[in-house]
This record gives structure tokens, sequence and C-alpha cells, in this order.
């Protein structure tokens, strides 16, 4: 129904208009009494639950962070069978991200480029909008800077979603791997991101009961650089890693127009591989503890299975959502 019927009339729109018109329907089709059951219903999923970080997930399959960054919808998205969504990324004062056309389809390529740049409504209104979230939707937070922060004051942004955000959400995730602030991806490097993940681990120690904390990577690291990474996960104690952020990259590319040539993120299947490399790299490198949620052109079974096998303990999908549309979840989790 989705691919024959709603996807092309979507895809007929611009992908950001078509976004917010999607985030409009669901909102007003779940005022309808008793469609959240429906809904519910018809996308029940062969739930099969994973415990990690003191989580109990009713199924591996998570939405990624991006598409819903301001937390207006995680209730409704859940209905569709998420075994966990990702806020954010947030930051803390509220930003309107780079100018429009920021979002562009590579049908050909089943991908998406994107330079969005952390448009959010800032972490105090996500924080508003979890407050009544109910313990059986795991929700994660996603944090960033803003744009106008400078890198050597970026802990301070960090720290503050952190705060915030650490009553309400049920994991954090660190995000310093979007392509779209510039100078953001300068954080992974080793003397930086060291001391973000220090004062940020400190700061959850602080607390009587710690929340689990993942670094998000892009995946156009060299394999020195996630070496590095893989020291300083086991030297902080994070918890895990999200691999991956989206690819500066644009090899391979079937697109031919003007669209490939956008600068952003490419996201989607053009990413399925790479994404899938650097979990093995990180598993192996990582060993058995810490949990590595794999991301970056899941659309259907056998690419979860892969990333699954390659190390993965969780998975998230955002483009495989927009292709395939929202029966994705129950479509993997019964080939699994
Ligand atoms: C993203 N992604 C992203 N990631 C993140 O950590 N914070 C963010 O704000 C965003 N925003 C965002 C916007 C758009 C339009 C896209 C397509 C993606 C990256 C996303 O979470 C994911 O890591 C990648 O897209 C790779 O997964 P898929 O899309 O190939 O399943």
């Amino acid at each position: 129904m989705y691919k024959a019927l709603l996807r092309p009339l979507l895809f007929r729109m611009d992908p950001e208009t078509a976004h917010h018109l999607v985030f409009s329907l669901l909102g007003l089709l779940f005022r309808i009494p008793g469609m959240r059951v429906f809904v519910s219903w018809m996308y029940r999923v062969k739930n099969s639950p994973v415990k990690k970080m003191g989580l109990t997930f009713p199924n591996p399959i998570g939405l990624a962070a991006g598409f819903d960054k301001d937390g207006l919808l995680y209730r409704e998205l859940s209905a569709f069978g998420f075994g966990f969504i990702e806020a954010g990324t947030v930051t803390p004062r509220p930003q309107p991200g780079n100018p429009r056309p920021r979002m562009f389809r590579l049908p050909a390529d089943q991908g998406l480029i994107n330079r969005m740049g952390f448009n959010n409504a800032g972490v105090e209104a996500l924080a508003e909008r979890l407050k009544h979230k109910p313990k059986s939707i795991i929700v994660g937070g996603n944090i960033g800077k803003n744009k106008d922060t400078p890198n050597d004051r970026a802990v301070e942004d960090y720290l503050q979603c952190f705060d915030i955000l650490f009553p309400l959400v049920d994991y954090f995730v660190v995000n310093v791997s979007s392509p779209n602030t510039p100078g953001l991806r300068e954080l992974q490097d080793k003397g930086p991101l060291l001391q973000l993940l220090s004062t940020l681990m400190e700061a959850n120690r602080t607390r009587l009961q710690p929340k689990p904390v993942l670094l998000k990577i892009a995946p156009d690291l060299s394999d020195e650089q996630l070496t590095e990474i893989i020291e300083i996960v086991q030297s902080t104690g994070l918890d895990g890693v999200i691999a991956t952020n989206t690819t500066v990259a644009r090899e391979g590319l079937k697109t031919s127009g003007n669209a490939a040539r956008e600068v952003g993120g490419l996201s989607g299947k053009p990413l399925t591989g790479r994404s899938t490399e650097v979990i093995r790299f990180l598993r192996k490198g990582l060993g058995a503890g810490p949990v590595i949620i794999g991301v970056g052109g899941v659309f259907d079974a056998k690419d979860a299975r892969e990333k699954l096998s390659a190390g993965a303990d969780l998975l998230q999908v955002y483009t495989g959502f927009i292709y395939e549309g929202p029966g994705i979840i129950g479509k993997i989790m019964s080939g699994l």
C-alpha cells in the first residue's frame, strides 16, 4: 500500500515538504480514538526482546536520529513497531538549520543527501515533550552543539543538553559526526573527544543511576581513527557506539543528475556496506562488552542480518523507512 500509493505521491513533493506533511497527517490521524491501538495491531511485529545497557528493547530495530528531532511524534511512531526511538539531534538553543532545499532524494541509489544542519526547537522544547513519556517507549536523546558555539566551548553545550534531558530519556547519544555543522566532526579527534566524553561520563557518574551513553561516529573515519575511538570508548567507560552517521563520500552512485552533487551527508543503500565494515572493525577491537547500534542502509532482513553478524546488538533505520514505508520493521523482524 505504501509503495504502490503513498510513496509515489510523496516522492513527487520536495522531500522536506513531504516529511512535514506526513508528520501533520500522522498527528491528526492519531487524534482519532482507538487509532493507536489499530495501528499497533496493523503493524504488529514478531517481537524478540533484546536486553542491553540495563534496558529491555522489545525488538532490536529502532528509528534513527533526525527523523523526529523534536520528539513530536515518538508515541505515534512507536505504534509502527519500532523497538526504540532516538530523538534529536537537539542543541541547547533552537536553531533554524541550513537554508532550504536541504534534503534530496536519489531514487536510483535508494539514497538521500541531507544538509539539514541540526534544525531543531532546542533542548527545552524536547524536554517538555518527553515529560509524560510512558516508560514502555524507549527514547534516546541525541545531543549536539549549536552552530555558533565554537568547538573549544562545545563541552558546555553537550553538558547542558545532558543535564536537561537526564531525567527524561533512556539513553544518550553524543553526536560528533554530522557533516552539516562546520567543524563538528573535528570533535572526533582524540584530544577533544577524550575531553568531551570524560566530562560527560564524570557528570553521569555523579548521578544516583547513571544513564547509558553512546558515541555516534562517521563512516568516513580511517582505521587509525577508529582504533583511537575504540581506545577512548574503553578508557572513558562509554556504554557503546552508534555506527554510523551519513557519509561525505559519493563513490559508486548510479544517480547522474544534480542531486548526487549536492553538499551534505549521504544515507541509504550506498552506505550499507561501509557502515557494516565499521561495525565489524569496532566489534573486533572492542570485544564483547560495549553495545554497538548499527545504522546505515538497512532496508530488509538481509541487511539487518549482515549488521548483526558483523557485531551490532541493535539496529536503526531512517532512509529505509522512507523508501520501504512503515511495514519495514515487521518485514525485517519476520525475516530475521
Ligand atoms: C539524519 N541523521 C542524523 N543523525 C544524527 O545523529 N542526528 C541528526 O540530527 C540526523 N539528522 C538526519 C537527517 C536526515 C534527513 C537524514 C537522512 C539522516 C543520520 C541518521 O540518523 C543515520 O545515521 C543515517 O541516515 C544512516 O542511516 P540510514 O538513513 O541509511 O538508515
